[in-house]
C-alpha cells in the first residue's frame, strides 16, 4: 500500500467497444507447475492461475515480447500496472538465491519492445518492497489473448523476483501517483482488453477456490454461474474520499458473526461500517483491532507482539465453526468463512510448535484474520477464497456470492455490452441505510466453546512431535500487501 496521494480529478476510463466476448485466465498455486495457455472454446480464453499459499497471491503464466518470453506473474486487484522484472535486475542475476525463477524479461531480445517513459515507472509496497524502471510497451499475451502495444513497467531495480498483473482502476496506476496527474493514466489491462474488442465492458470475476485446491480463475468480461452458490448480490464500491474518484475496490463491511455448535455471537467494532478493500494481492485479511481481538478470543488465537501476528494451533483447521461477513447493510450479501480457510501453515512441509503458554508443544499455524491500524482495512485471500467476486469497474459495483469450492462445471455469461449491469445479480436492498452508527460492546463469547470442541473432536497426531518453533521463520513468512491508494473517511461521501 503506497502512502495516500491526492488525486484531483475523475476520469472516464472506458471507451466504446466491439463484440461480446470473455477472456478467462486460470490461476494456479505456486507449488504446482504453472499451467499453460489454453484456448478452451470459441470467443473465450483460458489461462491458469496459481495459488501461492505462503507468500500470498495467485500466479499465472503470461508472455511478453516478440518472440514471446514466458513469465509467471502475480494477479493483483489492489494495483493497476503490469510490471515485469528485467533480466538485468540484480535480483534476477543473484546466483546465491534462486534468482527470478518465475521468469524475467530480456528487452534486448524483443523486436516489438519500445520504451515510452524512461525511469518513469516506480511502485512501492507497504511491506517495503519496490520496483523502479521504465514504462515500456510490448506485446502481452494472457489466457490465449494477445494485446499489442500493452503499457507495462520494466523493473530494472527491484527486490521482488517476480512481476505483477495489476487489474485495478486505471487511476490507481503508479504513474498517476508519481506525477500527481490523472491525465498520465494509460489504458491498463482490462481497459485495453475492452478497447481491443476482447471483452464488452471493463469487468471481471475472480474465483480463487479452496485453500487446498490448486487452481482458480479470473474471467474477464463475464461471470461463471456454476462457480458460486445462491445469487449474486450487488454492492457499491466507494470513492476515495480525498480525490472523489474510484481508485480501489473499497466496499462497506456491515456485520460479522462468529458461529459454532455452541452458539452465534454478533461481534462489534467502533469502525462499523468498515471500509474494506477486496485485494487479491494480499495474503491475509486485516480488520480493526477491536474486532480482530474478539475474533481471536472466539477461536483461541494468540497474538504474538514480537512478530505482529496471531497464531493458532493447526488442529483448529478441523473446527466446524465459521465467521459470517455481511456487506452493504441488512439483506446484503453474506460470506461464510470456515476455519479450514483461516488456519494457514507457516511454511511448506515442517510444522512448528508453540514454545510456551497454553499451546506449548502443539503445532502452530498463522491465523488468517489479522489486525491493522488504518482507516481502510483489507480482505485478502483468506477471505476472497470463500467468495465469488465480480468487479464491475464501469458501474463501480461488486457482485458477491458464496463460492462453490472445487466446482467443475462452467456456464460463462458475458456482460452483453459496455456498462451493462452484472448478469444475474440483484442489488443489496438496504445500502442507502448504511451509516456510521456502531458502538463497541463485548460479545458473550457463546460461540467460543464450540469452535474448540469441534476441533478437538478430531484426533491430532500428538505423538509425532514437530520440531521446535523457529521464530525467525515467522518474519520471513510475512505478508505481501499490494499497492493501493488508501482513502479515508468514506462515510462522508
Ligand atoms: C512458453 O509457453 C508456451 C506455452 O506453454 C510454450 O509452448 C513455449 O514453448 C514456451 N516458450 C518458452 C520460450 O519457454
Ligand atoms: C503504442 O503505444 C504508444 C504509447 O501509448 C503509442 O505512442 C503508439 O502509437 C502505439 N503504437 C501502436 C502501433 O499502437
Ligand atoms: C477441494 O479440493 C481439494 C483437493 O484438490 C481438497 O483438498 C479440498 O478439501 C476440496 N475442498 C472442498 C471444500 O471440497
Ligand atoms: C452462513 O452462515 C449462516 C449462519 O451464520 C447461515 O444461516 C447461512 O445459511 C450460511 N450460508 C451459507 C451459504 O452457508
Ligand atoms: C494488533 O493487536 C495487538 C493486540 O491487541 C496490538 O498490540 C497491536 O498494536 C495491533 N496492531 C496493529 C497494527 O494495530
Amino acid at each position: 500500500m503506497r502512502s495516500a496521494t491526492t488525486l484531483a480529478a475523475t476520469g472516464a476510463l472506458v471507451a466504446s467497444v466491439a463484440q461480446a466476448q470473455v477472456v478467462q485466465w486460470d490461476i494456479v498455486k505456486r507449488q504446482t507447475a504453472p499451467n499453460t495457455l489454453t484456448r478452451r472454446q470459441a470467443n473465450t480464453f483460458t489461462e491458469v492461475i496459481t495459488n501461492e499459499k505462503l507468500r500470498g497471491g495467485y500466479f499465472a503464466t503470461c508472455s511478453v515480447g516478440t518472440p514471446a518470453q514466458n513469465l509467471t506473474l502475480q494477479l493483483d486487484t489492489g494495483s493497476s500496472d503490469i510490471w515485469v522484472p528485467s533480466s538485468s535486475a540484480s535480483v534476477c542475476e543473484q546466483a546465491s538465491d534462486d534468482g527470478c525463477t518465475f521468469g524475467s524479461f530480456d528487452s534486448s531480445k524483443s523486436t516489438s519492445f519500445t520504451v515510452v517513459g524512461e525511469d518513469a515507472f516506480s511502485i512501492s509496497y507497504v511491506d517495503g518492497s519496490s520496483s523502479t524502471g521504465d514504462y515500456i510497451t510490448d506485446t502481452f499475451q494472457i489466457g490465449g489473448a494477445t494485446l499489442d502495444n500493452m503499457t507495462m513497467g520494466l523493473g530494472r531495480k527491484t527486490d521482488i523476483p517476480y512481476g505483477l498483473v495489476g487489474v485495478g482502476y486505471a487511476l490507481n496506476e503508479a504513474i498517476v501517483a508519481s506525477t500527481q496527474s490523472t491525465s498520465e493514466s494509460y489504458d491498463n489491462l482490462p481497459v485495453l482488453m475492452q478497447k481491443q474488442g476482447l471483452i464488452n465492458t471493463n469487468a471481471y470475476s475472480l474465483w480463487l477456490n479452496d485453500l487446498d485446491a490448486n487452481t482458480g480463475s479470473i474471467l474477464f468480461g463475464g461471470i461463471d454461474t456454476e462457480k458460486y452458490k445462491g445469487d449474486l448480490s450487488r454492492i457499491d464500491i466507494y470513492q476515495d474520499a480525498s480525490s472523489q474518484a474510484y481508485t480501489s475496490f473499497t466496499v462497506a463491511m456491515t456485520s460479522l458473526q462468529a458461529v459454532s455448535s455452541s452458539g452465534a455471537d454478533t461481534l462489534s467494532s467502533s469502525a462499523f461500517p468498515i471500509p474494506v478493500v477486496l485485494d487479491s494481492g494480499t495474503t491475509f485479511s486485516y480488520l480493526p483491532t477491536d474486532l480482530a481481538e474478539q475474533v481471536w478470543q472466539e477461536v483461541g488465537a494468540e497474538y504474538y507482539s514480537n512478530y505482529g501476528v496471531p497464531l493458532i494451533p493447526c488442529e483448529m483447521e478441523n473446527s466446524a465453526g465459521h465467521f459470517s461477513f455481511g456487506f452493504g447493510g441488512s439483506g446484503g450479501p453474506v460470506i461464510n468463512i470456515t476455519m479450514d480457510e483461516l488456519v494457514v501453515s507457516l511454511a511448506d512441509g515442517d510444522p512448528y510448535t508453540f514454545p510456551s503458554g497454553q499451546y506449548k508443544g502443539q503445532a502452530a499455524c498463522q491465523f488468517g484474520l489479522q489486525n491493522f491500524s488504518s482507516s481502510t482495512y483489507l480482505l485478502g485471500d483468506t477471505f476472497l477464497r470463500s467468495a465469488y467476486v465480480v468487479y464491475d469497474l464501469v458501474n463501480n459495483q461488486i457482485g458477491l456470492a458464496p463460492t462453490d469450492f472445487n466446482a467443475t462445471d462452467s456456464n460463462v455469461v458475458a456482460f452483453p455490452s459496455e456498462g451493462a449491469q452484472i448478469p444475474s445479480a440483484t442489488a443489496a436492498p438496504n445500502q442507502a441505510e448504511v451509516t456510521q452508527s456502531s458502538s463497541l460492546s463485548s460479545p458473550t463469547y457463546g460461540a467460543s466453546g464450540g469452535f474448540k470442541d469441534d476441533a478437538s473432536d478430531e484426533e491430532s497426531a500428538a505423538a509425532m512431535l514437530p520440531p521446535a518453533f523457529d521464530w525467525s521463520r515467522i518474519v520471513v513468512v510475512g505478508v505481501s500487501m499490494s499497492c493501493m491508494l488508501v482513502g479515508s473517511g468514506f462515510f462522508l461521501l
